[in-house]
């Protein structure tokens, strides 16, 4: 891969540090300013990026290898600064007042104006919120003051960290910095209960036992099969939740008058009703970043299709294909 994909991989070796003070102070500077920072939560050590910075979601991503964009867990310090992002009804209330800060995590409606970048979420309209009860997390939490997507430190499809040594196995030379707080005390991740509809669903199970959700707000449903799928494994399976809703047609080298063009890279052809490039110099770290934002703005009513130019299949390229060609399968009418 080349670096400009990756630019934490200009640092060939990854700092470790205790959470000291100091180094959360520092920690926080580097989040702000895009990089990426490992840490400690009672559950796993997490992989943090700005929420708020679409091209830092994208450098997560890219470190973490993922093929796909799965939506990340979003961390803030407590339940105040939960409500602001997200749409809280009296469940999630009752969820919040009980288990945080703690190895909770609830996937709500995004709030209106919401701060959380499109890419957290994956393009869905809900966001995973969790308030860890970690004090190195809680006082990163309260320096950044802002969201902190976090994601398991590891890269895909490798087991989850818990202490700073496994963080550095898997990333080293990837990411800015690691606080080290020791092992984790949980050591498994949180439960992740949905709260977007009207029966919760247990989401994945983790570090609360489901009974004691129940016990507060009803039993728990389990995903259906194909939401299973798409919550558990690979939430971009759920097309409906971030396809357009005009029809997407991939790879194009030209465009009609009454067609937008999601276009990338420099040789962009003429002629759309509307045009947005995922990144007019072909950095595959922009396009990430922008496309679902991009792929919200170009779906407007009375246009007959979003066109896509061909954008290669590597590094984030083959998360951006995988996103692109779901938005692209055949719908009913
Ligand atoms: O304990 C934890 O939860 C750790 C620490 C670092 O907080 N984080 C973690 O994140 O395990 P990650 O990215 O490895 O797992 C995120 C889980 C996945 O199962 C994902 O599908 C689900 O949360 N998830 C996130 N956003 C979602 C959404 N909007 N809808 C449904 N599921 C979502
Ligand atoms: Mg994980």
């Amino acid at each position: 891969m080349p670096d400009t994909l990756l630019p934490d991989t200009a640092m060939s070796i990854t700092r470790i540090l205790p959470g000291q003070p100091a180094a959360i102070a520092e920690a926080a500077g580097l989040l702000a300013q895009g990089h990426l920072v490992a840490f400690p939560t009672e559950t796993v050590y997490g992989l943090g990026a700005d929420a708020t910075n679409a091209h830092a979601l994208a450098a997560l991503y890219a470190a973490k290898g993922r093929p796909r964009f799965n939506p990340l867990i979003v961390h803030v310090p407590d339940t105040e600064a939960a409500r602001k992002l997200a749409r809280f009804d009296a469940r999630a209330e009752r969820l919040a007042a009980a288990f945080w800060p703690g190895p909770l995590t609830l996937v709500l409606p995004r709030a209106p104006g919401c701060a959380v970048a499109p890419l957290a979420s994956a393009g869905l309209d809900t966001l995973a919120l969790r308030v860890p009860r970690h004090p190195i997390a809680q006082a990163l939490l309260r320096t950044l003051d802002r969201p902190l997507a976090a994601p398991s430190a590891n890269p895909s499809g490798r087991l989850s960290p818990t202490e700073a040594a496994h963080v550095s196995a898997g990333l080293d030379g990837k990411i800015a910095l690691i606080l080290d707080g020791g092992p984790c005390t949980v050591g498994l991740e949180s439960t992740v209960v949905g709260l977007a509809g009207p029966q919760p669903l247990l989401l994945r199970p983790g570090g609360i036992a489901p009974d004691a959700i129940a016990a507060l707000i009803g039993p728990l449903g389990l995903p259906p099969d194909e939401a299973a799928q798409a919550a558990l494994l690979s939430p971009g399976r759920l097309a409906a939740h971030y396809a357009p809703s005009l029809q997407v047609r991939l790879g194009a080298t030209s465009v009609d008058p009454n067609e937008a063009l999601l276009a990338f890279g420099p040789n962009v052809p003429a002629g759309a009703a509307v045009t947005l490039n995922l990144s007019p110099t072909g950095d595959l770290l922009e396009a990430a970043a922008n496309l679902f934002a991009h792929l919200h703005a170009l779906d407007r009513p009375g246009l007959r299709a979003i066109v896509v130019m061909a954008i290669p299949d590597e590094g984030l390229g083959l998360a951006i294909n995988d996103r692109l060609r779901r938005a692209a399968k055949p719908r009913a009418p």
